[in-house]
């Protein structure tokens, strides 16, 4: 096991009827005045607007209505959203979304300290040294945004999407009511599985030796995700269900089930370029398409980890004559589940064509400076190889 930090200071504040509290939890921190950040309209559709507003007018918070983040959040945004806060004296900045709304947020409330562009910190040119707390009430799993130390925003004039890490990216709270997400409808709710299941396993397949109990916690993770994605999915009011994949996401990525290994997430960079260059593509989607291909190009490079994978989370049988079918097996059942759930697992699903392979692998290895670790490390030829793979 290697030597390792973690650090998860995010309260959470889970269940039923929770996010009607926000007013009373916003208070009792001594703020007054926030920034109310949300997505394309989804919180006024449900309700969930009206009855977050009115618990912060009870409570006396007032709050700067800013929403508009759109799927993979855009700088422009962010940029005026971090303007609007200095000029009006926001102390935090309130997320109320998925992924995409709370990593706005997250850039808002950095930039509200900063006197240039976040830009700065996406390409890791500079470190943030300050921000405003975030707050945030989850109505979708899947990022894992709500508890992680990550922001991942796209440049549109670049077309590039970058994600980095900052300990200032760790909310103060989360308000996690599994009911809010009861109208994300079947292909979300598909991501979100897709998205949650990846945040581990991106961990549990990296370059690290076995850690028995962190594996253990992991294969449990992407176990119950699994099932009680199968439960979400066939009924989207199955309150236990929603209530276990919004439990898993969090754990999924703030770090628990990495501790001990290293971590680099090289499915994540690849389908950062895939969503940055198309944006119609959303991130779990991507998701489904990488694993499956990356993970039929690297297997035979650690057999072991992948029979470990197949046995312990399919209950695949362990074949000793031909522990390669066994692997394989393992990565099969989970392209067959992704399938099953409704999601894609090649790019001609999603639309996407073979003309920009060569483009997107440059901009992942930044042009052959640098290499995504792993027991095979990807250079441009072997992540072009992967995109030919996911075709
Ligand atoms: O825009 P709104 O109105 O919010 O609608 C959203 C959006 O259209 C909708 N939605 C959200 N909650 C809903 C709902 N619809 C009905 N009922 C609800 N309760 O769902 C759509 C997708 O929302 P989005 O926030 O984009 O999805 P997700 O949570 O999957 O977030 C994706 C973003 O997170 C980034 C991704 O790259 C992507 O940009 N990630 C962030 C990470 C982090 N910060 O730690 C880690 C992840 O790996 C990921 O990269
Ligand atoms: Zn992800």
């Amino acid at each position: 096991m290697l030597n390792f930090e973690f650090f998860t200071p995010t309260k959470m504040i889970f269940g039923k009827d929770t996010h009607k509290r926000v007013g009373e939890v916003i208070k009792s921190y001594g703020f007054h005045k926030i920034m109310l950040h949300y997505g394309g309209g989804s919180i006024q559709k449900n309700g969930v607007y009206e009855q977050v507003t009115a618990s912060l007018k009870d409570a006396g918070i007032d709050y700067l209505d800013f929403g508009g983040a759109e799927p993979n959040p855009k700088l422009e945004l962010v940029e005026k959203g971090a303007q609007l806060c200095k000029d009006h004296g926001v102390e935090l900045v309130l997320a109320v979304g998925g992924g995409s709304a709370i990593d706005s947020a997250k850039e808002i409330a950095v930039g509200a300290c900063y006197d240039g562009s976040t830009w700065d910190f996406s390409t890791k040119a500079k470190t943030p040294r300050a921000a405003l707390p975030v707050g945030v009430i989850l109505t979708l799993s899947a990022s894992g945004s709500e508890m992680s130390a990550s922001a991942v925003i796209t440049n549109e004039k670049l077309g590039l999407k970058r994600g980095y890490n900052s300990e200032f990216h760790r909310p103060l709270f989360s308000i996690c009511n599994p009911e809010l997400t009861f109208t994300v409808n079947k292909f979300q709710t598909g991501c979100g599985i897709v998205d949650i299941s990846m945040h581990t396993l991106e961990r549990y397949f990296s370059k690290s030796p076995d850690t028995p109990l962190t594996d253990a916690i992991a294969e449990s993770v992407v176990r119950q995700t699994i099932a009680a994605g199968r439960r979400a999915i066939k009924n989207p009011e199955d309150y236990d269900a929603r209530a276990d994949l919004m439990w898993a996401s969090s754990l999924s990525h703030n770090d628990l089930t990495g501790c001990g290994r290293e971590t680099f997430m090289a499915c994540h960079q690849i389908e950062h370029e895939l969503s940055g260059k198309y944006d119609f593509v959303a991130h779990g989607a991507g998701l489904s398409v990488i694993f499956p291909a990356w993970a039929k190009y690297v297997y035979k490079h650690n057999v072991p980890r992948f029979v470990q994978f197949a046995n312990k989370v399919w209950d695949i049988p362990v074949s000793q004559e031909n522990p390669e079918e066994t692997a394989l097996a393992g990565i099969l059942a989970t392209e067959r589940y992704f399938a099953e759930i409704g999601m894609p697992v090649r790019l001609s699903q999603l639309n996407v064509g073979d003309e920009a392979f060569y483009e997107m692998a440059e901009k992942c290895t930044e042009s052959g400076g640098r290499t995504l670790p792993g027991w095979l490390p990807l250079n441009t030829k072997e992540i072009v190889d992967i995109f030919e793979l996911a075709k």
